[in-house]
């Protein structure tokens, strides 16, 4: 028997979009649980053909509310996840007790599979807030939830991304971009439709492995992302390595914005290498591995950050 309803968390975020586009259109039915349905009631609406989505609003820690979510589900995917702590939501309730709740949910009703998003490296990253809740979310689902699925993406690019596009926006209006720990910070990006293509074999072909490291097929440096974006944009800035000290310094000022560009916890957390750990399986190894290209792909969306937007010509130097 296929299982058919989807339960997702956090659905209306980059990654969220892309997963229903790709199990709606793939004859699953997804019930998706917002906090806000006037303002995300439409993002998700408008993801899937009319009759597969259903919306529901509600706070993710009501549990009397979401447990009848789970009786009619199949599969749960928690795609909930922050970047940085407000006053409101703390890494602990979001990354971890929130995963153990799902876990509790899923095994009184019997669900046949739990996907959990966490995130590459959290195991290096020891002085990390963000990296240690995750690790400890990860922790709990595991001892509740045998049928738990838990992927570790790098970071994720994507037309609608908060990567590549913040990134191209500021190299667009700052004559000077800071680069922490000389840009030399590692990554593996992974395309959004290669993470949901991972995410919907796993739940069609009912693999159940219990980590998987999702990663593109390239590794890139920090710095080579920023060159390669500024290719792509056609234009020329100063790359500025940042001592550390200053690092930190404008971390505890940016932090203190409602949308902060960068942390204290996220600074500590660039210091770790983004890239496979050789301890699990990785997207490759469950026969899955990304397809995209990190520079093909951002080609596609990165014209409107170029001067003269869609009317600009096409000058891109390889
Ligand atoms: N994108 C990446 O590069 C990347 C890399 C590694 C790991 N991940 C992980 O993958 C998962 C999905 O990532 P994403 O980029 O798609 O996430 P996202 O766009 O930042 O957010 C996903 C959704 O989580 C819900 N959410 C956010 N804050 C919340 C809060 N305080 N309380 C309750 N719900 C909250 C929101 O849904 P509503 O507003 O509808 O309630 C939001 O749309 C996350 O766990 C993330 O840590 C992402």
């Amino acid at each position: 028997m296929k299982g058919k309803n989807c339960l997702i968390f956090g659905g209306s975020g980059q990654i969220g979009r892309h997963l229903i586009r790709k199990l709606t259109k793939n004859d699953y039915k997804v019930t998706v649980v917002t906090r806000n349905i006037h303002q995300k009631g439409h993002i998700i609406k408008t993801q899937g053909n009319a009759g597969y989505i259903d919306i529901v609003e509600s706070n993710i820690f009501n549990e009397a509310k979401i447990k009848s979510l789970f009786e009619r589900a199949d599969i749960c995917i928690n795609l909930v996840g922050i970047l940085y702590e407000k006053k409101t939501s703390s890494f602990k309730n979001i990354h971890t007790i929130f995963p153990s709740l799902l876990a509790k949910l899923s095994k009184q009703n019997n669900l046949r599979h739990l996907i959990h998003l966490s995130a590459l490296g959290i195991n290096e990253a020891i002085d990390s807030d963000y990296a240690k809740s995750k690790l400890e979310g990860e922790k709990e689902l595991l001892k509740n939830f045998s049928l738990t699925t838990i992927l570790r993406p790098s970071v994720v690019y994507s037309i609608d991304d908060n990567f590549t596009t913040n990134f191209m926006t500021l190299l667009n209006r700052l004559p000077v971009f800071p680069l922490y720990y000389n840009g030399q910070t590692k990554f593996m990006p992974i395309h959004s439709s290669d993470l949901v293509d991972i995410i919907y074999n796993i739940i069609s072909k009912n693999i159940n492995s219990h980590i998987i490291e999702c990663v593109g097929n390239e590794t890139l440096t920090l710095k080579e992302i920023i060159e390669k974006l500024l290719n792509l944009i056609d234009k020329r800035r100063i790359l500025l390595p940042v001592p550390l000290f200053f690092g930190k310094l404008s971390a505890k000022f940016f932090q203190l914005f409602p949308k902060p560009l960068i942390t204290e916890d996220q600074l500590r957390l660039l210091k770790y290498n983004n890239i496979v750990s050789g301890k699990y399986k990785t997207n490759s190894d469950i026969g899955f591995p990304a397809k995209c290209l990190f520079e093909k792909e951002v080609e596609k969306y990165c014209y409107m950050w170029r001067e003269g937007g869609q009317f600009s010509k096409k000058n891109v130097s390889k």
